[in-house]
């Protein structure tokens, strides 16, 4: 029958599927409940889908907290983004906005943070180049995780959330550096192997 907008196909939906039709809607929910599985799996075996610190925050607020964390830690400044320094163990605040990250972070290579991240316009995608590591950056939620950077080096922060015309040009920064904590912990030091899993470890709320 010639079908058309105006015209409705003929249904079928009351016929019994054929079995090929139900063994791939047996295979594809089987695989549905696995895949449902390795979520909560990943989380207790695989060292990944961290939980965190979820807070409700203002973007106003949050906008408020970078800056002052800005001010307190600053240690210079790089086309007009600045390089922040915070001590170890310290809460660490990234923003994202369109379109670029703030600040620059300098880390100390075995030392603990937690890293804050929020956005202060819309959806953005924190993945930490070239490892995979990926978290989303959603405005009015303070995301905060535990973090320890293993490896010095110059890494970069590639938005991955499509967030308008600069999405490519969302780029941050963070350099880990060497310092006397790692020292003591060498033995803790993980070589890159492109999964990103031993680059950091996010670890649980507090
Ligand atoms: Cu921010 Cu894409």
């Amino acid at each position: 029958m010639h079908t058309t907008g105006m015209t409705s196909p003929r249904g079928v939906w009351w016929k019994p599927a054929h079995r090929s039709e139900k063994v791939w809607f047996a295979i594809a929910f089987a695989w549905c409940m696995v895949l449902f599985a390795m979520m909560p799996l990943w989380h207790l075996k695989g060292g990944q889908n961290p939980t965190g610190i979820r807070h409700r925050v203002e973007p106003a607020d949050y906008r408020a907290r970078v800056n002052e964390f800005i001010a307190e830690y600053q240690v210079g400044d790089e086309a007009g983004v600045p390089v922040v320094e915070p001590p170890p163990g310290s809460d660490v605040y990234l923003v994202g906005m369109m379109w670029q990250w703030r600040p620059i972070l300098r880390l100390q290579a075995g030392a603990e943070y937690t890293l804050h991240l929020s956005s202060v316009d819309v959806n953005h995608g924190f993945n930490l180049y070239p490892f995979n590591v990926n978290f989303q950056v959603v405005p009015g939620y303070d995301y905060g995780l535990e973090v320890t950077p293993t490896e010095a080096g110059e890494f970069h922060i590639v938005c991955n959330e499509f967030c308008g015309v600069g999405h490519h040009l969302m780029v941050g920064r963070v350099i880990v550096y060497d310092g006397p904590a790692t020292a003591t912990a060498e033995g803790t030091q993980a070589a890159p192997d492109g999964s990103g899993d031993d680059l950091i470890t996010a670890g649980g709320a507090r």
